[in-house]
This record gives structure tokens, C-alpha cells and sequence, in this order.
């Protein structure tokens, strides 16, 4: 991004139902979900709610993009909240628990298309909410106090509120030369992510921890890695790294080689995301207070492409042109306002060419872990 702009302001995952649509390629994510269905639901039947206070309960989705996880998540939770309300109130001739689910995300996100499904989806869910959506940062507060009975967080929290400021001084240590990540980097370009992550996520659950009535339910689900590993990536010379570090550093070296940016410019560029591990977590968590950890699991999730991959493999064009696709929907609204329209679809096209040309990874199967954790508000 320019530097005049928040990343708040232009963060997104690509909106719309076109080929580059995070809704057409959210399957990764969609693993994760279904990986820790069992445990949201274990993290639900935990809520402590008074009888008084169980009418009208109002659920938080925040970091929910749009396309069919949205939908999945929230309705696991109606579905499970509406269960352990009948457990509670008993069969009683009171009137059904009326449920308030807010669909929350920064102001970029694509909320046409997600209020446009939403009609057709609450009206065919046999568990109806009302519905609403609030656009704004999850590292602000986002709601009154003492005011929400769930919250969910899914595949969200590893993105960080800004590049942390030192990353962005040119000349400096902690200059990200020639990468657009932090995997394999110098250590002090990590530890500077590193610390951006632990300030963003005690901020994230100081104001969750106003939001939260006292008894109520935070559950995060967050791209992470397991305690001891150093290495930001799960298997070190995975397909998936292949794809988010290796070919994108490839394809911007290929617009500079070009003479189409400068070397600085492709420099200035860092993908906002910090992988944390456990320790990390539960340290915030801590400091922070006000919420018990009922569980925190590391779950590892097989790439549910793995199988799909080596079919698009045999033409190796729409091979590329799919990981590219794939890789556009998480990172297309960030460098088109860093590089504009016109450089951005040459970096994508470059992408796909070089996606296209590395069979060699396709036989590998790639898998990733994140961290799930669920709290009580106490
Ligand atoms: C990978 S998507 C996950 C979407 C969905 N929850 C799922 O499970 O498929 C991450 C989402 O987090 C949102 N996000 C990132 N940083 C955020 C922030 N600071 N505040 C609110 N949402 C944020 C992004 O805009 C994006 O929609």
C-alpha cells in the first residue's frame, strides 16, 4: 500500500462470485472450519447464561468475508446455541430465543454480495436469526459493553492491523529486502512481526473482553504453528509455501527484472500476515484477563486441494492460472492498492506462468495447522 493508507482501508478478501473470488476459493479455510466444528460446539455448550438472560442472545462473527464458510460458521452456532437453550430453559411454554447474529469485517469486505445471500439463507436455515452487518476493525471496539453472549473468529486473527512500523524503514535491519514475507527472512524482521501479533491480539481481546457479557463465549480459530517451531510455515518445503513465498517472490522478481518497478518498491511490499504459536497466545491471553481457556488445540488441516491439484495438473496452463486465482482472492485487494490495476494483473499473470511451469511441487501434499482456542469470559 501507499504509505497514506491504513491497511484497514484496503484489506479485503476479493469480493464477488467471479473465478477470483474468495467465495470460489475459500476451500482451504473451509477445511479448517469443518476440523474444528467439534470443538465450537464443545465451546458453546460451555456458555454460563442465566435463565433470566437467555431471550435474545446476540452472536459476533468477526472476520467473516462472504461466501459459504460465513454462512457454515454461524449456522453451526444457532444450530448449537438453540440446543443448549432448550437444555437450559427446558420445555417451557416461553416464546423461542430470539437470536441476533452480526456479521462483522473491515469496511472493504464485500457486504453487498453477503447481504444479498443472506435473505435466501436465513429463510432456508430452519434456525432463523435476525441479521446484521458491522463494518470496522476488530483490533477497535466494535460493540457496546457487555453485550455479546458469542463470538467467533475463524482464519482471521493472523492478520495483523499494520506492518509493523520498523519493517517500514528503509535501509534498516528490519528492512524486508527481496521477500514479501517473513518466512526464511532475517530473525529481526520476524521478531518485529512477532511483536506487532502479541500487541495486536492483547488489543483484539481487550475489547472483546468489554464486549462479552460475563459467562459468554470467545472462540478463535487462527492460522498458527506449534509450540517449539520456528519456521512460519508448518512443513518447511511444502506446496504451500511454494505458493504463497517462493512463486510470488519469483513474480515480483520477474516485474523488476522486467524494469516494470524499481527494487525498492517491491521491498516496501510485505504480506501482513504473523503465524503465532501457542505460547504466544496463551501469554496474551493471560496478560490480558478476563477470560478462562477452556481449550486451545493445534489442529493440523490437510490441503483439501491436494487431490484437485494433481488433476489441474495435467494441463499445466489452467494449473497456473488456478493457484493464481487462488492466491489473487487473499492478496489481490492489498497489492492493487500498492501497484495499481494495470501492475497488478502483470504480477498475476507472471504468477500464473510460473505456477504453471512447477511440477516438481505438485506431487508434494501439503497440509498447514491452526490454532484453535476457546475461552470463557469470567
Ligand atoms: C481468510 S478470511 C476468513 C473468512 C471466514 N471467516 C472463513 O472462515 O472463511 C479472513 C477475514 O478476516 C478479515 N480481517 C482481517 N483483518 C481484520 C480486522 N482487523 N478486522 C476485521 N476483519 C479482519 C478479512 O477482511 C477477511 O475477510
Amino acid at each position: 500500500m501507499d504509505s497514506s493508507r491504513r491497511l484497514e482501508d484496503v484489506l479485503s478478501m476479493q469480493g464477488g462470485e467471479d473465478d477470483v473470488s474468495y467465495a470460489k476459493n475459500s476451500h482451504g479455510p473451509a477445511a479448517a472450519l469443518a476440523s474444528s466444528k467439534p470443538m465450537l460446539t464443545s465451546a458453546i455448550h460451555s456458555i454460563k447464561l442465566t435463565k433470566g438472560c437467555s431471550s435474545h442472545l446476540k452472536i459476533a462473527d468477526l472476520g467473516c468475508a462472504v461466501g459459504d464458510n460465513t454462512f457454515s460458521t454461524v449456522d453451526t452456532v444457532v444450530e448449537v446455541l438453540r440446543h443448549k437453550l432448550t437444555l437450559i430453559n427446558g420445555k417451557s411454554d416461553q416464546p423461542e430465543p430470539e437470536l441476533e447474529v452480526f456479521f462483522s469485517d473491515l469496511p472493504s469486505n464485500d457486504f453487498n454480495t453477503l447481504f444479498r445471500s443472506l435473505e435466501e439463507k436465513v429463510n432456508s436455515s430452519s434456525q432463523k436469526y435476525f441479521a446484521a452487518g458491522v463494518p470496522g476493525s476488530f483490533y477497535r471496539r466494535l460493540f457496546p459493553k457487555g453485550e455479546l453472549h458469542v463470538v467467533v473468529t475463524m482464519s482471521a486473527l493472523q492478520w495483523l492491523s499494520q506492518i509493523p512500523e520498523k519493517v517500514m524503514e528503509k535501509g534498516s535491519k528490519t528492512w524486508n529486502k527481496g521477500r514479501v514475507w517473513i518466512q526464511g527472512t532475517e530473525g529481526e524482521v520476524v521478531e518485529a512481526y512477532a511483536e506487532q501479533a502479541d500487541k495486536d491480539l492483547v488489543q483484539f481481546l481487550q475489547c472483546r473482553k468489554e464486549e462479552i457479557v460475563e459467562g459468554g463465549v470467545l472462540f478463535m480459530l487462527m492460522g498458527g504453528r506449534p509450540s517449539g517451531l520456528v519456521s512460519q510455515v508448518s512443513d518447511h518445503d511444502s506446496r504451500l509455501k511454494y505458493l504463497f513465498t517462493t512463486l510470488m517472490d519469483q513474480a515480483w522478481q520477474d516485474l523488476v527484472d522486467e524494469g516494470l518497478i524499481e527494487e525498492e518498491k517491491r521491498d516496501g511490499f510485505n504480506i501482513p500476515v504473523y503465524l503465532r504459536n501457542t505460547e504466544e497466545i496463551a501469554s496474551a491471553i493471560d496478560r490480558c484477563g478476563g477470560f478462562k481457556i477452556e481449550k486451545m488445540e493445534v489442529l493440523k488441516i490437510t490441503d483439501p486441494m491436494n487431490v484437485k491439484h494433481q488433476e489441474l495438473m495435467r494441463d499445466p496452463q489452467s494449473y497456473g492460472r488456478a493457484m493464481s486465482n487462488m492466491v489473487q482472492a487473499g492478496l489481490k485487494p492489498i497489492i492493487e492498492a500498492y501497484l495499481g490495476p494495470d501492475l497488478t494483473r502483470k504480477l498475476f499473470d507472471r504468477y500464473a506462468i510460473r505456477a504453471a511451469a512447477s511440477n516438481e511441487f505438485i506431487k508434494k501434499f501439503s497440509f498447514y495447522y491452526m490454532i484453535a482456542v476457546s475461552a470463557i469470559r469470567v
